[in-house]
């Protein structure tokens, strides 16, 4: 296997102050990462310089056997390089099918053809297609997030902080549709602070604190290591 997306080096902030230091990250083709870490430390920066919108004032970004380190947002969505951002941002005055169709047009007519599909593997979805998105329940949000990316049939899906703020069998349902998506052969980046359910479904995973990898490895092993139990996962 080769990496889809390799980062090396990276690293970024705002103003004079640097958030990340020397990052690096790989993600396979057709596996799922997860980054955990605690509150502020700088997971969302990391999504966010991936995806083009924190710009990186060091490293490399290698997507697809490309460098896409200075790329600007829409042309890595155009590669399928696809961020779901934390807080669910979308549309709230428009209905869920609006929501969906607006980001589709990022992916032209095969985008709008996916809606249907979209729309059959996310039966709440279905249900809510007329009402404004801004109405919905917060986990109804974060599948609509979900599914507005799966619009563009990303190649790499960036998950910042899905499972925030749910109650817990939404979070099951969110995790069961990022293993599924994972089985259909998308490559996953999973930013999560639930790090008990990342670490359970990732193929490989780092641990970020203060804006650098301090741990890495086999979402297995980082789940039984030491250091992550005690800091992590309640242990
Ligand atoms: N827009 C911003 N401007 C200035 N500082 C920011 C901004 N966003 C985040 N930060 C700072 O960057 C650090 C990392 O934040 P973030 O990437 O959001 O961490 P995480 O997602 O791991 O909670 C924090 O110290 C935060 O205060
Ligand atoms: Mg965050």
């Amino acid at each position: 296997m080769s990496a889809l997306l390799s980062v090396t080096g990276l690293r970024a902030g705002y103003g004079n102050v640097e958030v990340l230091h020397d990052v690096n990250v790989e993600l396979e083709e057709g596996t799922l990462c997860a980054i955990v870490g605690a509150n502020g430390a700088g997971k969302t920066t990391l999504l966010m310089a991936l995806a083009g919108l924190v710009p990186k004032r060091a490293g490399r970004v290698i997507f697809d056997g490309n460098d896409v380190t200075r790329l600007p947002s829409h042309e890595l969505v155009r590669r399928g390089l696809v961020l779901v951002p934390e807080g669910r941002r979308m549309l709230p005055q428009m209905t869920v099918e609006e929501n969906l169709q607006v980001a589709a047009a990022a992916a032209g007519a095969p985008g709008f053809a996916r809606i249907p599909g979209l729309l059959d593997r996310f039966p709440i979805l279905q249900q809510r297609r007329a009402l404004p998105a801004g109405s919905l329940s917060g986990g109804e949000q974060q599948l609509l997030a979900i599914a507005r990316a799966l619009a563009i049939a990303p190649r790499a899906l960036l998950l910042d902080e899905p499972s925030m703020g749910l109650a817990p069998k939404l979070v099951d349902e969110i995790f069961a549709i990022i293993a599924a998506e994972r089985a259909r052969g998308t490559s996953i980046l999973l930013v999560e602070q639930n790090a008990r359910r990342a670490l359970a479904l990732a193929d490989r995973a780092y641990v970020l604190e203060r804006g650098r990898v301090v741990l890495s490895g086999t979402g297995a092993e980082l789940a039984t290591h030491r250091d992550v139990v005690a800091a992590y996962l309640g242990g």
